[in-house]
């Protein structure tokens, strides 16, 4: 304790200074001029952090004759103090006036540290918030570009039933032109003077329209064409579906096998030419889940399976469940991958394909979004004879769980 001025207090009981000397904080006990008449080690202690010397003289010093007045008035007061303009203080200060008396007990804290644990702390926040965004420009950005990769593909999956459609309503042109005729043929002789001498001229006519093919071959045309127009509809759906990328998106119950046929689909014309696709569906449970970001995943296996079959190859397609979770695997015949691969697959920028064709972002994503689902991606696999990579998903989501949380990747 440092000495109290020449007029001792007297108004500290033993027990109370035996008290305030244990105190961890700094306390002091002034009179009404601010004189200090005791001050516990806590406050020395302080005294000499924040000013140097050690008195605690110099630590009421540090707070102006105003802040001094509203800590007395209120009780309390916090606020910014500047020894150094280069370090300000923040302090916090505790103030109890004695009934009988005009002394006062005060108790002095340096909240500098935890102002600036809270600066940091909303730092941090905007930090995470920050890479929040940054994920999800990141996710945007990767689905836009396997889009992109695959644009060529589905352009030709839409120009191939267009191209179709055109060239059966050039030709359902000619066929009602025809029609037409054939229908003024029958009016003309109909409203003859002679219908019955004139028959023959519709027979003629049929033969030289050829109407009998035509009527054979129109509902072909037809329904072709219609199933084209269904073929786009369903492409430009699925591509829809699949860019939706979003942080408020909800969870929702969604059909994954359906997910993963429309995603198929966009990939389709890029796999066709070299693989043999089989199906070994289970069917599944409605599972709750972002159905666009699962079928970012199911994209991400598929071009990768397809890109691991160099030749000609085959890809199967299966899935099953139990009461907790559903699978879903892609096995490709292709490559494999060597055991020394196998633990960085899922790091950001991993990749073994040329500039230009991989990026190595795809089964980095994927995890991210898996984990985000609370699943696991499980890879196998055995080189020159092929990989299998099986998504497990819960059927539910725990409402405690924190759809943003992360873990870490898993040895594949
Ligand atoms: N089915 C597979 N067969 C063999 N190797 C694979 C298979 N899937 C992934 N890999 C290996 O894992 C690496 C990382 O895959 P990932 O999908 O993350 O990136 P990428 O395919 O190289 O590039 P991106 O997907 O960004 O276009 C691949 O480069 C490849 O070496
Ligand atoms: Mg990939």
């Amino acid at each position: 304790m440092s000495e109290p001025p020449a007029q001792p207090s007297g108004l500290w009981s033993d027990d109370a200074l035996w008290a305030a000397r244990a105190i961890q904080f700094p306390v002091l006990f002034l009179d009404a001029q601010r004189r200090v008449h005791q001050a516990n080690p806590a406050a020395q202690a302080l005294a000499a952090k924040l000013v140097g010397d050690g008195r605690a003289e110099s630590l009421v010093a540090l707070v102006s004759d105003e802040q001094w007045a509203a800590a007395l008035r209120d009780g309390y007061w916090k606020g910014i103090v500047r020894p150094d303009p280069q370090h300000p203080l923040a302090l916090e200060i505790h103030c109890g006036q004695s009934p009988d008396t005009d002394h006062c007990l005060m108790v002095v804290l340096d909240i500098s540290e935890r102002d600036e644990r809270q600066r940091q702390y909303a730092e941090l926040q905007r930090t995470v918030d920050r890479l929040a965004t940054a994920q999800e420009q990141l996710l945007r950005s990767e689905k836009m570009a396997s889009i992109g990769q695959l644009a060529a593909g589905v352009a030709h999956e839409i120009n191939n039933p267009i191209g179709y459609v055109g060239s059966n309503l050039g030709t359902l042109q000619d066929y009602s032109s025809a029609l037409l005729s054939l229908v003024e043929k029958y009016h003309e002789v109909l409203f003859s003077e002679n219908p019955q001498a004139r028959r023959q001229e519709i027979v003629q006519a049929r033969q030289q329209l050829d109407i009998d093919y035509i009527l054979g071959d129109l509902p072909n045309l037809l329904s072709e064409s219609r199933e084209g127009i269904e073929r786009v509809t369903k492409i430009v759906q699925d591509l829809k579906d699949f860019s939706r990328v979003g942080r408020d998106q909800k969870m929702q119950p969604a059909d994954l096998l359906q997910g993963l046929d429309s995603t198929l689909n966009i990939v389709w014309n890029d796999l066709k030419y070299k693989v043999r696709l089989e199906k070994h569906y289970t069917s599944l449970p409605l599972v709750e889940c972002l159905a666009s970001e699962i079928n970012q995943v199911f994209l991400n296996l598929l071009l990768n399976a397809g890109q691991a079959i160099e030749q000609r190859g085959t890809i199967v397609l299966a899935s099953g469940c139990d009461d907790e979770e559903v699978w879903i695997s892609v096995t490709d015949s292709g490559c494999g991958i060597p055991p020394e691969a196998m633990p960085h697959l899922f790091d950001p920028f991993f990749t073994t394909k040329p500039i230009g064709r991989g990026t190595g972002l795809g089964l980095a994503i994927s995890y991210s979004i898996v984990a985000k689902h609370h699943g696991r991606i499980e890879v196998t696999s055995k080189v020159g004879q092929g990989s299998t990579f099986r998504v497990v998903l819960p059927i539910r989501q725990e409402p405690a769980q924190d759809p943003s949380e992360t873990a870490s990747p898993p040895s594949a």
